[in-house]
């Protein structure tokens, strides 16, 4: 059995330099636990998908414009009625305190003190709304759900996630059971903190438990009809995520989704899948602006975003780099993570001349070998 009982999370809280957020990876591995390292970075089975979302932004080029009269990008655009200062948000993320003692509130902080963004509450969050808050303070904020098996719960946790101000739901559609995760399965990973807004649904607090167990307590039929559940019991936009297929994203809105999430939950579910990148266009020309489209799984630099737009995106979310930045320096940490992504999206912008988001939506990708 791992140590987790005494787990030890970092504690640091500094800005970072930070060059790529690649190499992120390579630092967390030295400040965190083992067990809670591993969940984080690992991905299923082989880890093929997990490698392929990176490596598949690759496979298409940016295609430059010069001349093109830019001077100072501007990374602004709106997702329904929120302003946001650049095209990238939190992504729903688990456990924040396996990477720093400050749970998920480091992280919201950092969102917060890094502006114009927008934070995604995972209900696998080891730290209650009010936390979470004080962090977040009045940046907006969309609740991922992973479902209880009565429906009665589930309305009291949309309550919870409303009365929180919450302003979209996100419903998690591609972990109805947890991934073969190899490793977490050799370090018998368990979470060393509870789970305070699932747990009152699951037999314990979420502490102690396993990502099988606490899955196994979730509600493993998801179907459209959840979204027509959850939009008329919270009337909030619901966004479906983990669609991987134009039919799953038209089936989506035939059932009424206000949004459509295209993610393959970072390689962390179906191994073998391809790269979410690579089914980003089909599905973007499916739902035809129809509705807005995040993507991620993958999302390392500025260049990820740029061709992540040009397919399609209306936003990318950002899951890993995040919760590295938050091992490495907390709440400062996280902000560097986001300030590194504005910057560096900015920069390939101006290279790519492109002025305005608009621009980018417009630009042609070619296809590499
Ligand atoms: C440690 C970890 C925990 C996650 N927990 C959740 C979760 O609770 N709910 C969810 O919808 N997605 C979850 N995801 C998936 C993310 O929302 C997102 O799809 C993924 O991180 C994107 O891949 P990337 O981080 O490699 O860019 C999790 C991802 C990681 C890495």
């Amino acid at each position: 059995m791992m140590a987790e009982l005494s787990y030890n999370a970092p504690k640091e809280v500094k800005d970072l330099e930070i060059f790529n957020t690649i190499e992120l990876e390579d630092f967390a591995r030295l400040v965190m636990p083992k067990g809670g390292f591993d969940y984080l970075a690992g991905g299923s089975g082989d880890e093929f998908t997990l490698r392929r979302n990176v490596e598949a932004f690759n496979f298409k080029g940016i295609l430059p414009r010069v001349a093109a009269n830019v001077e100072f990008p501007d990374t602004q655009t709106k997702i329904f009625e929120h302003e946001l200062k650049v095209p990238f948000i939190m992504a729903p993320i688990a456990a924040h305190g396996l990477a720093h003692q400050s749970k998920e509130a480091g992280t919201a902080r950092g969102i917060h003190e890094f502006g114009g963004s927008l934070m995604s509450i995972s209900a696998y969050s080891g730290a209650s709304f009010q936390e979470i808050s004080a962090g977040l303070k009045d940046t907006p904020r969309w609740f991922q759900i992973y479902m209880s098996k009565d429906d009665e719960l589930n309305k009291h946790i949309l309550d919870e996630a409303k009365a929180d101000g919450a302003s979209a739901i996100i419903l998690t559609a591609d972990a109805t059971i947890s991934g073969n995760r190899d490793r977490d399965d050799k370090n018998h990973f368990v979470y060393p903190f509870g789970m305070p807004i699932v747990s009152r649904y699951l037999t314990g607090s979420g502490k102690n438990m396993s990502l099988n167990n606490i899955y196994a307590q979730s509600k493993q039929k998801i179907s459209l009809e959840d979204i027509g559940f959850i939009k008329e019991h919270s009337e909030l936009p619901v966004f479906l995520k983990g669609v991987q297929t134009p039919e799953d994203a038209l089936a989506g809105l035939g059932a009424g989704a206000d949004g459509i999430w295209v993610s393959n939950h970072g390689g962390r579910q179906l191994d073998g899948a391809p790269a979410s990148f690579e089914v980003l266009e089909e599905i973007a020309l499916a739902v035809a602006g129809r509705v807005p489209i995040v993507f991620d799984s993958g999302i390392r630099r500025g260049e990820h975003i740029f061709k992540a737009l040009a397919s399609g995106a209306d936003i990318v979310a950002i899951g890993r780099p995040a919760l590295f930045g938050l091992a490495l320096g907390g709440w400062k940490g996280v902000r560097s993570v986001f300030e590194y992504f504005e910057k560096d999206l900015k920069r390939v912008m101006q290279l790519a001349g492109t002025q305005t988001i608009e621009d980018i939506k417009h630009t042609r990708l070619k296809d590499l070998k």
